[in-house]
């Protein structure tokens, strides 16, 4: 079904359309401030008023008797200077909410007519380097942007831009190569475990070396080398520690409910081969040019501290490419095979002056003609000191060791509120309250703003918390689980055609229920992850205004049936907002 929003805005701007002869004179609809007021409210009648010079209340009045509304609403109203108050009739809003009942899959939200292609580009974690918790925004908020967008009927084509070439790699190929020789000589066998823990030590220990070590640095050069010209022995190693990496995150990402997969890893490496043609492209267009031996690129007004136009360096002086460099050959690669209509990256808020360089770049070199380029930035991660998130020694916080003690933290939770469940149960539940936790507290926090990592907060049964949405699922299946002992409700509401409404609560609730097909669309339109938990929590609070108003297992038979239907939207509801868009597990009991 189309969005009412969408409807409404059409059918009003038609109407203020044939009262001024004007085109572009939109309705402006939006949700009413407050109840008594309506439901949906225009303001565009003002601004169309002031167009064409005339009164805005009596234009307001054309318009309303020019309207073709009243299979939706109610009479509009006129207020103050020229608003339209529109308030949904009954028998629209029962409508709706049985045509939303006959989808089980897509809750009655219709696809999007013209599908386009988007690249969403998220996570990009640095291989050799265990996961921490700078890398968890970037990889769960991209995913539910993700999700929203595909629900929306777009092709999402994702990419996990991962940091796996560079001269680090040299370094490190370098000091493995050292240590497999020496263990071979001592110990005459290879046994040098490669655990991604090691890895990151071996790391720490190659850059001491090629800073202290001239011959070592001679070498991790030569190696570095090697490894850009293809040779298969340092190939070889490289590989190595790419799977090793790759072995440290799948998993994360599996117990994230993170849609990544491998297939998905398109990382630096892979567009090495395509660098230095990015340089020659842009030197022949005339936009990059020498400065001080690098290769560089001045787009737009970026200017440093000095009032200096700020350079885009796309080549060192030493022949380098660079991370601009590779987002540039990149960029290219998603327009020209991906076929991109959008791109969004997900990185955080520190990135924003490189992705405003490189869309500006890429727009000068006329490669961006009719692609969107949104880059979706995010805050930093505090610890409840109001300082940028550590462990307590002052370490980054690793990833793996987190989600462990949400987990932990969840299990003596449900140990608390149900003590008498079956341990595997339990255990269950823990994993599903102490992951959900983790990410719904990221959601549901206004991505630019930093945000501050508490536990405590997160795990709340109270507020807009996963717990608390969690539960509020598992008590409308109670209710369910004591319906179906005596009647089976699929069968209960198989039939009906029409539904009465007898209570204002219920009708409060229904409006709520068909307003989650808006609340997607926003929430995927501005990337914004807490416009679609924002929805689920005043949905789960309307819910229980609704359910203490209104006794559902003992009502009457005709009240019963609208009841039953309205608990049951309510859960599928909340379960597809948190299981489809959010990645995040609902339980049938808590
Ligand atoms: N590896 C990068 C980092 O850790 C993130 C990559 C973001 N994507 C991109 N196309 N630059 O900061």
């Amino acid at each position: 079904m189309k969005k009412l929003s969408d409807i409404l805005e059409q059918r009003i701007s038609q109407a203020i359309e044939t009262v001024t002869g004007q085109e572009d004179c939109p309705a402006l609809v939006g949700g009413s401030k407050s109840a008594k007021f309506g439901d949906y409210q225009a303001n565009g009648v003002m601004a169309a008023a002031k167009k064409i010079k005339t009164n805005p209340r009596q234009l307001a009045e054309q318009i309303v008797a020019e309207l073709d509304i009243d299979d939706i609403c109610q009479p509009p109203e006129i207020a103050g200077p020229g608003f339209i108050n529109l308030r949904l009739k009954d028998e629209f809003v029962a409508g709706r909410l049985l045509e939303i009942n006959s989808d089980k899959d897509r809750l009655g939200i219709e696809k999007v007519k013209m599908p386009k292609t988007v690249v969403v580009d998220y996570s990009g974690p640095n291989i050799a380097k265990q996961m921490h918790v700078g890398h968890l925004r970037s990889t769960i908020i991209g995913d539910c942007i993700s999700r929203m967008v595909e629900f929306e009927g777009h092709t999402v084509v994702r990419q996990n831009h991962i940091g796996d070439w560079g001269t680090q790699f040299g370094m490190l190929c370098t000091l493995l190569e050292e240590k497999v020789h020496k263990a071979s000589k001592d110990e005459g066998l290879l046994n040098i475990s490669q655990t991604l823990e090691d890895l990151e030590k071996f790391y720490q220990e190659a850059k001491l070396k090629d800073d202290t070590d001239e011959e070592f640095a001679k070498e991790a050069r030569a190696a570095i080398a090697g490894l850009h010209h293809g040779e298969e022995y340092w190939l070889n190693s490289w590989k190595d520690i790419v799977r090793e990496s790759r072995n440290h995150y799948q998993p994360i990402y599996g117990r994230l409910a993170v849609k990544l997969t491998p297939e998905d890893e398109r990382g630096e490496s892979f567009y090495a081969d395509k660098l230095a043609d990015v340089v020659e492209q842009l030197e022949a267009k005339k936009l990059a040019t020498k400065s001080d031996g690098a290769v560089c690129v001045f787009p737009g007004d970026f200017k440093n501290k000095d009032g200096d136009p700020l350079p885009f360096i796309i080549q060192k002086s030493d022949g380098a490419f660079l991370y601009a460099t590779t987002d540039l050959a990149a960029l290219r690669f998603r327009i020209n095979e991906l076929k991109a209509d959008k791109i969004i990256y997900v990185t955080d808020a520190r990135q924003a002056l490189h992705f405003n360089m490189l869309f500006e770049t890429a727009k000068m070199a006329g490669w961006t003609d009719n692609i969107d380029l949104t880059h979706v930035t995010f805050g930093t991660m505090l610890g409840t000191d109001g300082k940028p998130f550590k462990t307590r020694t002052g370490g980054t916080v690793k990833l793996k060791d987190l989600l462990d003690e949400a987990v932990q933290r969840a299990t003596a939770v449900v140990e608390e509120k149900n003590p008498d469940l079956p341990e595997e149960q339990k255990k269950e539940i823990a994993q599903a309250v102490g992951i959900g936790a983790v990410k719904y507290a990221d959601y549901s926090n206004n991505r630019n703003s930093d945000f501050v990592f508490s536990f405590d907060k997160m795990l709340a049964m109270e507020g807009n918390t996963a717990p608390y949405m969690q539960y509020a699922y598992a008590r409308i299946k109670s209710i369910e689980r004591k319906t179906e002992s005596k009647v089976d409700i699929e069968n209960e509401l198989a039939g009906i055609d029409s539904l009465t409404f007898s209570d204002e609560a219920e009708k409060e609730l229904g409006k709520m229920l068909i307003r989650y097909d808006q609340a997607i669309a926003v929430a995927a339109e501005e990337c914004r992850p807490n416009y679609l938990t924002g929805y689920l929590y005043d949905l789960a609070q309307t819910f229980s205004r609704f359910y203490n108003a209104c006794p559902v297992l003992k009502a009457e038979a005709d009240q019963r049936v609208i009841r039953l239907l309205l608990c049951d939207l309510t859960a599928r509801t909340i379960k597809h907002g948190l299981t489809e868009l959010l990645g995040i597990e609902v339980v049938e009991q808590m």
